[in-house]
């Protein structure tokens, strides 16, 4: 949820901490601040807003000069976005300083305790408990190393901790559980970010800690320890994307370069698994003996990937001929769920750290459910505890709100699905080859839906001053208009709400009047004339309809849409990963028309590592 960066070694640290946070900005942009230990100590400053507010504060971070340092960019938990919430947050005596993301959940507990000490607190932060702990522990021992594993022995929730100590001019500790963190070795320095992204522009050779671990940072090297202090030896990996990945390069905004680069995506994530005509997915172990074990299929997700889940499902009963049940990650976790050792747990997740979806997976596993993971950010938590994990090749997503990871999930989900039908003998020959095929097309398909983005962006200029939207779909096209309403509603701020278009009539058609906007969703055509009475029945409550619908069937929606977008037939397997397109330019010309701060929308933030 926040971002979390540190350096130490042979470079000015704050330049290097606010080019970090900048790349981080995505996880959260309430306020941010750095830390540098300089000849005169630790100095710290922080502030209320955009990162371009700290940065000019401390001119690019030549006010800060020092070789070792910590920086923060903070999505607010607890205590409002302000300067003093900001962190680093420093230990009374001045001593330590200390950035963390994650949730203390004992806070309270524990600073009444050292409240009762006499240690006074200036911020309304679970995380400057933190810092004060690890002084009051460190005026016991005056070890740090000591004194930080009494602390994290006290503290009870979820962590990332970057912590530098005016006693230690050459080190920072980094500690991690449940909560991202990496350690980057680079050439002039090292580094602990809780994202690539940050380091990306100055190592490729990273680390993954793992939870209870604890890191000692130097400019010439890191040493990683257990909770226990024993030593560990860390599996190097090299980070094999471009830096420009992470780039906006030349685009307005990522969400639109991010919209642009889905036919790329899908192609590194469809075409590698598609040999001779057949799914193959060698990094699963998953077969027919194992899956004729299987009772209860799940898949389990949070937002956009719960979306995926949903559009899934329908897919996976058609192809695989059995139910498939899927659960918001937050409900399921809570919800004793009917898990046991036959079940096969599908968990979605672009970032892989979101805190509902890992609970709900460790809760999955604990009662004997074998997981599989779609994964987009390689190494994260998910990829690494589930059984299998099959990666999406989207590339860094920094956009909040989701596409190209979305595209990429809904079409390594199909892949999944094929592969499963395949194994059971559930799907016909004919069928399995023509959703090859058509997967095989779809990254052409798309550019020419792309190729339509002015259309889209016209609709859009006629369209974006409504502040009711309803998406209408039968099938897949209502699975595809929650994800179409969900981009259009946090990026745009216009309430919207995704209907089955068959279930308007038992209440909700009573807020259709005239004016109201409704994107009557018609790309699902053994339901389209079903779909289409219901566009009549709005139209003639005085709805202004924009129809998205396949070519194949433009010409009959011509007939009640006030504006039309036709993208190209595909198997229906497929089509909702068409569909989906002209909603994401919607959303996206709408927020633009509106002044949305689009890649940065409001109290939202890329990864939701909190409950
Ligand atoms: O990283 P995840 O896929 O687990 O994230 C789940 C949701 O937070 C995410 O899909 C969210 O709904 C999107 N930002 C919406 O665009």
């Amino acid at each position: 949820m926040c971002g979390i960066i540190g350096y130490v070694g042979h470079q000015e640290a704050a330049p290097i901490l606010l080019d970090g946070l900048e790349r981080m900005e995505y996880r959260g942009y309430d306020s941010a601040g750095i830390a540098v230990r300089t000849i005169d100590g630790l100095q710290v400053k922080k502030s209320k807003g955009r990162l371009q507010v700290l940065s000019d504060m401390v001119r690019g971070g030549a006010d800060l000069p020092g070789t070792l340092g910590i920086g923060h960019t903070r999505w607010a938990t607890h205590g409002e976005p302000n300067d003093i919430n900001a962190h680093p947050h420093v230990s009374e005596g001045g001593n330590i300083a200390l950035v963390h993301n994650g949730i203390i959940e004992n806070y309270m507990e524990l600073k009444d305790y050292l409240m009762s000490k006499g240690v006074k607190f200036t911020s309304e932060t679970d995380s400057e408990v933190v810092a004060q702990l690890l002084e009051f522990h460190y005026n016991e021992c005056h070890d740090i190393l000591e004194a930080v594993g009494r602390v994290l022995r006290r503290i009870e929730g979820s962590y990332a901790l970057g912590i530098i100590s005016s006693d230690m001019p050459d080190a920072l500790i980094a500690a991690r559980k449940d909560s991202p963190l990496i350690l980057g070795y680079g050439a002039d320095g090292n580094y602990i970010a809780s994202d690539v992204t940050a380091v990306i522009k100055y190592t490729r050779e990273v680390a993954y800690m793992d939870d209870g671990e604890i890191a000692v940072i130097t400019p010439d090297g890191i040493n990683v320890f257990t909770s226990e202090m024993d030593p560990v030896e860390k599996e190097h990996k090299t980070v094999d994307w471009d830096v420009s990945a992470a780039e906006k390069g030349g685009y307005p905004h990522f969400m639109f370069k991010e919209i642009m680069e889905q036919p790329d995506a899908i192609r590194r994530t469809v075409f590698p698994r598609i040999r001779d005509g057949r799914v193959v997915l060698d990094d699963i172990t998953i077969t027919k003996e194992y899956l004729d074990s299987v009772t209860k299929v799940f898949i389990v997700a949070c937002g956009s990937s719960y979306h995926v889940g949903m559009v899934s499902k329908y897919n996976w009963e058609r192809l695989l001929r059995r139910p498939v049940e899927v659960a918001l990650a937050s409900e399921f976790r809570y919800s004793d769920p009917l898990v046991d050792e036959n079940s096969l747990v599908i968990i979605i997740s672009q970032s892989g750290e979101t805190l509902d979806t890992m609970a709900a997976m460790r809760e999955a596993k604990r009662r004997g459910g074998r997981i599989l993971a779609i994964v987009n950010v390689v190494g994260s938590s998910i990829a690494r505890e589930a059984d299998d994990v099959l990666y999406t090749w989207a590339g860094p997503e920094i956009a909040v709100a989701t596409t190209k990871a979305y595209s990429t999930q809904l079409a390594l989900m199909d892949l999944v699905g094929l592969y499963l039908a395949d194994l059971e003998g559930t799907v016909s020959a004919e069928e399995y080859a023509a959703v090859v095929e058509e997967l095989q097309l779809l990254p052409e398909k798309m550019e020419k839906v792309l190729e339509k983005k002015e259309d889209i962006q016209y609709f859009a200029s006629r369209y974006f001053n409504h502040n009711s939207v309803f998406f209408i779909g039968r099938n897949l096209d209502y699975a595809m208009g929650m994800e179409g309403s969900l981009k259009l509603k946090e990026i745009s701020y216009i309430h919207s709400e995704a209907y089955a278009s068959g279930e308007l009539k038992h209440g909700t058609i009573s807020l259709v009047e005239s004016g109201t906007l409704v994107v009557g969703l018609g790309t699902y055509v053994p339901l389209f004339d079903k779909a289409m009475s219901n566009v009549v029945e709005v139209k003639a409550r005085g709805a202004e309809v924009l129809a998205v619908t396949v070519e194949s069937m433009k010409e009959k929606m011509e007939k009640n849409a006030d504006a039309i977008v036709a993208v190209p037939d595909t198997h229906l397997v497929v089509q909702p990963s068409l569909g989906i397109v002209p909603l994401q330019l919607f959303s996206y010309y709408v927020a633009l028309m509106r002044g949305c701060d689009i890649d940065k929308p409001r109290n939202l933030a890329k990864s939701v590592t909190v409950e």
